[in-house]
């Protein structure tokens, strides 16, 4: 899947933007300021109706305006198709192919998308519930139930934590839902780890170097027992927390070196390469599995890696053939890496070059 046409208005400094990416691998620079986030945040919006930056809330549309909108022509395979988007105070609205998306996970589906930026390594050492999304992205790609039993599983905890919080009301009824929505959730999730931990491995060793890298899964709960049996044990306990304490909505995953943590073995520029090759493997697993080409977006590549690393990542992105946007101050298209697409922002405004 790429992205043939995109435009933009009235998003942040951005009055009009239009340009017409190539399907390998696009560079956009300019000065700070220019508006080069701004442009992987329209992409990142049309695939997740959301922006990747924190605190975006009201500051998306332009000042003085009332709405931005997005539109994109894509392909996919031999078929083309539209997408368009608006985003006025509060409302966004989707349209892929004239209809209108009521969910915005079809919006994903059809535009599958990852972004890394110079936070991406914070997922290392955040809490879990960042792991666990990043895990989800994957399943969510390669399994096409896993949404749908997520859904209800997400429901039913709701229902059992708010029964759990007002003392003498718990209601064990929910219990028989949750385990088997729990289970099917953990069943997905852990033949997809089993995938990616492996593939995590092989790339950092390919990009980094990184030897011994172990990806440790953590279910949520214990091992020893199964799901209905530790909600049973734990019931009384949970009672007194006033919620669910365990289960696979307290699921994590560890990468450690030599049984240490990585965010406190590896320096800060192999961290942000190892969560480089977390995001490729996913993509690559996605495309293995499903067939989907997910869109890469790169924001401010150069940041803490040198001349090497960069290479050795842009490289293995170029062999990877996805359509990936790379933001940075400098043109560094050339000589070892020739960008297929080069582009130049000024202001808000855009030209090849
Ligand atoms: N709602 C808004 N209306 C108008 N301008 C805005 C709005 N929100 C942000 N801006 C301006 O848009 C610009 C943001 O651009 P952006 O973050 O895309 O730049 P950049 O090229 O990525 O810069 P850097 O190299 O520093 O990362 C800033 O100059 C900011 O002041
Ligand atoms: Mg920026």
């Amino acid at each position: 899947m790429a992205i043939q046409q995109i435009r933009i208005n009235n998003l942040r400094l951005i009055e009009e933007l239009e340009f017409e990416p190539a399907a390998g691998l696009n560079l956009i620079w300019g000065a700070n300021g220019s508006g080069k986030t701004s442009i992987l945040e329209a992409l990142y919006l049309l695939g997740r109706g959301r922006s990747f930056r924190k605190a975006e809330r009201d500051q998306l549309v332009r000042t003085g305006e009332q709405s931005l909108s997005l539109f994109a022509r894509t392909r996919n395979g031999s078929s083309t198709h539209t997408l368009g988007l608006i985003k006025a105070k509060g409302v966004t609205q989707a349209k892929l192919d004239g209809r209108k998306v009521t969910r915005m996970s079809d919006l994903a589906r059809a535009v599958p998308l990852t972004v890394i930026t110079p936070n991406s390594h914070e997922i290392l050492e955040r809490g879990p519930q960042y792991r666990r999304r990043f895990l989800d992205w994957g399943v969510f790609h390669v399994e096409p139930e896993f949404r749908y039993t997520f859904e209800r599983f997400a429901r039913c905890l709701k229902q059992r934590n708010a029964s759990l919080r007002v003392k003498g009301t718990f209601d064990a009824s929910w219990d028989h839902e949750l385990i088997e929505t729990g289970n099917s959730v953990n069943a997905f999730r852990e033949r997809y780890y089993e995938r990616l931990s492996h593939k995590i491995e092989q790339l950092a060793s390919e990009l980094l170097d990184l030897r011994g890298l172990n990806i440790v899964w953590n279910r949520g709960w214990s091992e020893k027992s199964d799901l209905g049996q530790c909600l049973e044990e734990m019931r009384q306990g949970d009672i007194i927390a006033g919620y669910t304490r365990y289960g696979p909505h307290r699921a994590d995953l560890s990468l450690q070196i030599k049984k240490q943590k990585v965010e406190k073995y590896a320096s800060r520029g192999q961290q942000k390469m190892l969560v480089a090759a977390m995001h490729l493997a996913q993509v690559e697993i996605a495309k293995e599995i499903a067939g989907a080409d997910a869109i890469i977006l790169i924001d401010d590549l150069p940041s803490e890696l040198d001349t090497k690393n960069r290479h050795k990542l842009l490289d293995y992105l170029k062999t990877m053939g996805n359509q990936t946007f790379i933001t940075g101050v400098d043109n560094i298209s050339g000589g070892q890496i020739e960008f297929p697409g080069v582009f130049h922002v000024e202001q808000g405004s855009i030209s090849t070059r």
